[in-house]
């Protein structure tokens, strides 16, 4: 990365400003996380309901033990996942330097290291932690590229970093560690067979239960036009989203592998959203290592408008 652009971020980063970053699951919006004017601002430019908790993005472990508590079981995953697209919810340091926004006034905090070189270069150079949710509006499809930062943001951040497409398309796995089972909240990059096979027993957030994160909102990736699942042919006036060896508009993976689907799958359902199309048909996704993140994320943009009265 040009020292120019690094020192450019720093300056905007200590003024309060937000930057556009690229990270291996999804473009972020970054700020201070000990700022909370500057926290204040992402939720601005995302318009999204200021109790929703931010995720701290550091570059080393030692340096997010000053915010987080370490225990034994944290350590394991985070020496084996990271950096990588895995999110720990630890519990809040009391003295932790961090903008009470950013946790929305709770006691945990969750905190990852990303796995692209450009965030590490930005996060080593800057020293203090950064919030950071994907760079997009809020309930919007999340940004896989510098241009889809652009296209929904470009006048509001000062600067957007480019990296590249990013390699694993969907947001990190979100796993507390706070309770007595450690719990699941987002599916995301991170396998749950990769946790369970560290940690063994792992749970999913129950569907009812107390929404902690807004990734658990029903409705929260939407394209303009409905999406229709589990198809294998489209009808009239649809385009369809293949998965694997079959006639489609586009396809996730021609050969099935998942991890190629991830890192497609936001991209083309932007490039299939358009008023040409009245609606979106996807292929069965089979619900396994990926698959599982996949599937939740093409459920919460299927799902009707209605069906969440929490999301603003
Ligand atoms: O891959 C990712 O995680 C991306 C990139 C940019 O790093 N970030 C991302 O952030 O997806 P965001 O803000 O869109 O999602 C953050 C999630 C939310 O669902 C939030 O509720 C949850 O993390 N979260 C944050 N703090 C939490 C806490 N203390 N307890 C439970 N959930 C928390
Ligand atoms: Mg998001």
């Amino acid at each position: 990365m040009k020292t120019i652009l690094i020192q450019q971020a720093c300056t905007l980063w200590d003024q309060g400003e937000v930057v556009a970053i690229p990270t291996e699951t999804v473009y972020g919006l970054a700020a201070d996380a000990g700022k909370d004017t500057a926290v204040a601002k992402i939720f601005a430019i995302k318009g999204r309901p200021q109790f929703n908790p931010l995720i701290i993005h550091g570059y080393s472990l030692q340096q997010l033990s000053d915010y987080v508590e370490i225990t034994p079981l944290f350590e394991k995953l985070a020496t084996t996942f990271w950096p990588g697209p895995l999110t720990i919810v630890g519990h809040r340091k009391k003295d932790a330097r961090l903008s009470y926004l950013v946790s929305a006034g709770l006691d945990t905090v969750a905190v990852r290291i990303p796995g692209h070189p450009h965030a590490l270069e930005l996060l080593k150079a800057y020293g203090n932690p950064l919030a950071a949710p994907s760079a997009n509006k809020s309930n919007t499809i999340s940004p896989t590229s510098a241009t889809d930062v652009a296209i929904s943001l470009k006048d509001k951040v000062p600067l957007i970093i480019d990296g590249g497409h990013t390699t694993v398309g969907v947001e990190s796995t979100i796993i507390d560690v706070t309770g007595a089972i450690p719990t699941i909240l987002r599916p995301g990059g991170t396998p749950y067979e990769d946790l369970a096979a560290l940690i063994g027993e792992v749970q999913y957030a129950p569907s009812d239960s107390v929404i902690k994160a807004p990734g658990m909102l029903k409705r929260h990736y939407a394209p303009s036009i409905p999406l229709h699942l589990n198809r294998r042919a489209k009808q009239e006036g649809e385009v369809l989203l293949g998965f694997g060896d079959m006639e489609c508009d586009l396809n996730l993976s021609k050969e099935g592998c998942l991890q190629e689907a991830a890192a497609n799958l936001f991209r083309m359902m932007r490039e299939l959203d358009t008023i040409s199309h009245q609606a979106i048909a996807v292929a069965p996704i089979p619900r396994i290592g990926l698959g599982v993140a996949i599937n939740d994320r093409l459920q919460r943009a299927a799902a009707s408008p209605e069906s969440d009265s929490h999301d603003h």
